[in-house]
């Protein structure tokens, strides 16, 4: 199948350029003035943007978590991805405690072999440090999963103590791999947590007044010295809190190799959100939104590099019968949103057309950046050789987000009634076209495991 894209605008992380694109097979074979080649397709890409197809590298598909599990599989997470222009995942495998990460690995492949509708690959999350674990580690590294999430949060879930931490640092300072932090401090929060239950303060809107951003900064802090003695990187994901940027900052400008990504939800929604009694539970995750002036520091965090990728923590509970778990007791609402579908617009509509992002640093946070801190060499731009995933994007087409339009397996949309402006038209993934338009022309299936590299930026 040969498809020629025909007078668009190609935005990569670096340029922007008025070209043709041949897609040949799974790659990109060409690209140039006034192509001519024979192709299947010819599409006419006039007044429209060619991009990379975007990576979601913080994805949670059929999660077990809070006494429930994540609504989407990697058949409708995956599909809902490709409508939004999303072209490659990368989700968490989970280790049960006591158990082995090979097992997790092998129940993760279980759950998108066979299913995922676009190409896919997994971080491991450690809950369970132990010797044979971190000598797992390095088979895993060498396996493609190369990359592993801590928590400092979670405790009697998935908490790990400075010790643990610290030694799986090492390891992946030996291994070559990248050790991800969900920086928090669990134990002070619970503390919290518990106090404000015993008040009477039970509605969702506690859960974000009890994670206050100085245990977020406190914890960012503590992880990021913590690679610093162990002589390894570190990534902070799902990063919300001025006080955590600033310490990420700082250890950049010390010259540490600290990374972070922030989500959609921490740029454009705000603890106010959760004010509106129980309905604030579809507004619950962790760390919380937080006050609406957190949101301009998170946005020159991404024009200044301090923060290098945008994902999502695409984890969504329906409002009516997973969330409502919560009815009565905050501390019990299961914690997640849901929006893999939305990321390129919201980001496109909140940075682009506001002036506060280039064209060009959208496309990087959302996929450049990704593609190369994860080890996935052969996406994250539009050239020659690398795969077809690509998205033809109407930067100037309104339309509203709702969840009865939306494709996501979750029955609400925390930004539902949001107009937004920018709009995938069509998506190829590996040279196949999957969305056209509200047209589903992708299977299950599809997608492909992703052998992923050490990253890039550790070279
Ligand atoms: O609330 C969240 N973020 N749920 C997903 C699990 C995690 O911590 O990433
Ligand atoms: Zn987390
Ligand atoms: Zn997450």
């Amino acid at each position: 199948m040969r498809t020629l894209i025909k007078n668009g605008t190609i935005v990569n992380a670096d340029a922007t350029t008025q070209a043709d694109v041949l897609v040949d097979g799974e790659t990109i074979a060409l690209i140039g003035s006034d192509l001519t080649a024979t192709a299947d397709r010819t599409v006419d890409a006039s007044g429209k943007w060619v991009i990379p197809g975007a990576i979601d590298v913080h994805t949670h598909m059929e999660l077990p978590f809070g006494g429930t599990a994540a609504k989407d599989t990697f058949e409708t997470g995956t599909r809902a991805a490709a409508f939004g222009g999303t072209t490659t995942i990368v989700d968490f495998a989970v280790q049960s405690r006591g158990k082995a990460l090979r097992a997790g690995l092998d129940a993760w492949h279980a759950k998108a072999d066979g299913n995922a509708c676009i190409d896919y690959g997994f971080h491991m999350i450690i809950s369970d440090v132990r010797d044979d674990v971190l000598a797992e580690m390095d088979t895993l590294v060498d396996e493609g999963v190369t990359t592993f999430k801590l928590f400092t949060a979670y405790p009697g879930v998935f908490f790990s103590d400075d010790g643990a931490i610290f030694r799986a640092m090492q390891q992946s300072a030996k291994n070559g791999g990248l050790i991800m932090m969900h920086a928090e401090n669990g134990m002070a929060i619970d503390v919290v947590a518990g106090q404000t239950f015993d008040a009477g303060d039970t509605d969702p809107y506690y859960h974000g007044t009890s994670r206050s951003p100085v245990l977020e900064g406190e914890a960012t802090n503590r992880v990021i010295r913590l690679a610093e003695v162990a002589d390894a990187p570190v990534y902070i994901v799902h990063l919300s809190a001025r006080e955590a940027l600033n310490e990420v900052r700082r250890a950049r400008d010390e010259g540490l190799p600290a990374f972070a990504e922030t989500c959609p939800q921490y740029l454009l929604l705000s603890l106010e959100d959760m004010g509106d009694g129980f309905n604030g539970a579809k507004f619950v995750c962790s760390p919380p939104l937080r006050p609406a002036d957190h949101q301009e520091d998170l946005w020159l965090g991404l024009l200044k590099d301090d923060l290098q990728v945008v994902s999502t923590d695409h984890c969504p509970f329906d409002f009516h019968g997973q969330k409502d778990l919560g009815v009565g007791d905050f501390r019990k609402v299961p914690n997640g949103l849901p929006g893999v579908e939305n990321r390129v617009d919201l980001l496109h509509d909140g940075g682009v057309v506001t002036g506060r992002l280039s064209p060009n640093r959208w496309v990087e946070v959302l996929s450049t950046a990704p593609a190369r801190l994860f080890g996935l060499p052969q996406k994250g731009a539009v050239a020659v050789g690398l795969d077809a995933d690509l998205v033809i994007y109407d930067p100037a087409r309104r339309h509203t987000i709702s969840a009865s339009t939306h494709h996501m397996n979750v029955d609400y949309s925390c930004y539902e009634g949001r107009e937004v402006t920018g709009a995938a038209d069509l998506v190829l993934s590996r040279g196949k076209i999957v969305v056209d338009g509200d047209e589903w022309l992708g299977a299950k299936g599809d997608g492909r495991f992703l052998k992923r590299q050490r990253s890039e930026y550790l070279k």
